[in-house]
């Protein structure tokens, strides 16, 4: 499996030849050849723009850009009615808490976790600024956890109006029980946002189990292009209009506007055309995948990596949910994580190092940056065994 995967990642060719491990996918993930050709391929043999032209290119354009929305709205088990394409986790973020700030009043309440990627923690750090409502934080435990029963004790006296939390966090590798957290959020009347950036790559979200108010990820975490996001919303009819613009009216005169319904209407300008349209070839390949054999891979090579790290004497593990599936946050005492990396970097490996966007996360652990292997489809047991090889060769440089 992992050898087929290998050969359908081009950039992996590259790494190749200069003997680079690539262990940053939760950072970006590498892209996949159908995205990447897709991609190409639109933009130098039938650009156009869409929802524009009557001419033919442009009906082909706006074809295929719907076609996106239709094949990953049955990926993710929705209606093409409720995916809307931003820019991105943080873009959709924005747009989403933008309009609690015209929904929230000073007696309410927003829930956010300790462990949230700064995508998900400032957006709302503004809504509580703007409206005077309150930010609640579930706490994180010591392994890297939330709790239930806290969740609940926030939610109890039903003024928390907007919880959101990640799916999967970027720094401890934490996989939270979304649906858990779904039903709570339905007893106390909280709607539920779920930052999916980190989740997509290991498993397929069916959204109307699932069942939660708005569900979020980039494209480029799930080998997929650069600036796409998707956002999900149940119930677009109570969105408000983020931004405005051209493509999403449906009369304007020189002082009023009238707007288009659907996830049109939030998609003002031109929109990346061609990074929407990579991702129904994308599709195609997302679901050829057994996330089960996915997970059950990038867990084996994440064990394998914190048995072999934890045989170094001074080895600090961020995170020991027993949740985790591919990511291995990580100090060794006394020695800088960036003087770490810039040594392995040295020796072929690419790896993550600093705050990971999660500064008051890292704070309450007590350190203020960490190492950060992850691993995808593509990483192998050798890219492991190059990595214990590289760490324990740089250790003895710097202690
Ligand atoms: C959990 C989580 N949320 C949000 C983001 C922000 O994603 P983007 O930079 O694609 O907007 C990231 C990126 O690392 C992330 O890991």
């Amino acid at each position: 499996m992992i050898q087929q995967f290998r050969s359908e990642f081009p950039q992996i060719e590259e790494l190749d030849k200069t003997q680079t491990v690539y262990l940053d996918s939760a950072a970006t993930s590498l892209k996949h050849k159908s995205a990447l050709e897709s991609q190409h391929d639109f933009e130098s043999n039938a650009a156009s723009n869409v929802h524009r032209g009557s001419y033919k290119l442009s009906g082909e354009a706006t074809r295929k850009y719907e076609l996106s929305r239709e094949k990953i709205a049955k990926y993710l088990n929705c209606s093409p009615d409720q995916i809307v394409f931003t820019k991105g986790t943080t873009d959709s973020i924005n747009i989403v808490a933008n309009d609690f700030k015209n929904k929230l009043k000073r007696d309410d309440c927003i829930l956010i976790s300790e462990m949230e990627h700064h995508a998900n923690l400032i957006p709302w750090q503004q809504v509580a600024l703007a409206t005077g409502a309150q930010l609640l934080y579930c706490s994180v435990d010591s392994n890297g956890d939330l709790n239930l029963e806290e969740i609940e004790s926030l939610l109890k006296n039903n003024s928390v109006k907007i919880t959101s939390i990640c799916h999967m966090s970027n720094t401890l590798g934490t996989l939270n029980d979304v649906k858990s957290i779904q039903s709570l959020c339905e007893k106390y009347k909280s709607k539920l946002f779920v930052d999916g950036a980190q989740a997509v790559s290991i498993l397929r979200p069916d959204l109307t189990k699932m069942d939660v108010d708005f569900y979020t990820f980039s494209a480029h975490k799930l080998f997929g292009p650069f600036g796409v996001g998707v956002l999900y919303v149940k119930n677009l009819a109570q969105l408000g209009l983020s931004q405005v613009g051209g493509g999403i009216i449906d009369v304007v005169d020189f002082h009023t506007t009238s707007f288009l319904e659907g996830p049109q209407k939030m998609e003002p300008g031109t929109p990346n055309i061609s990074g929407v349209v990579s991702l129904g070839p994308l599709v195609n390949f997302l679901e050829t995948l057994n996330f089960e054999e996915i997970k059950h891979h990038e867990k084996k090579l994440l064990d394998l990596c914190t048995k072999e790290l934890s045989k170094i004497e001074g080895f600090e593990p961020i995170g020991t949910s027993s949740t985790k599936i591919n990511i291995l946050s990580f100090n060794f005492k006394g020695v800088h994580p960036n003087d770490l990396c810039e040594l392995l970097d040295e020796q072929g490996l690419a790896l993550r190092s600093g705050h990971h966007c999660t500064q008051p996360l890292l704070k309450k652990m007590g350190v203020a940056g960490c190492a950060r292997a992850s691993f995808s489809i593509y990483n192998t047991k050798a890219d492991v065994e190059k990595l214990v090889k590289a760490v324990k060769k740089s250790l003895e440089m710097l202690r």
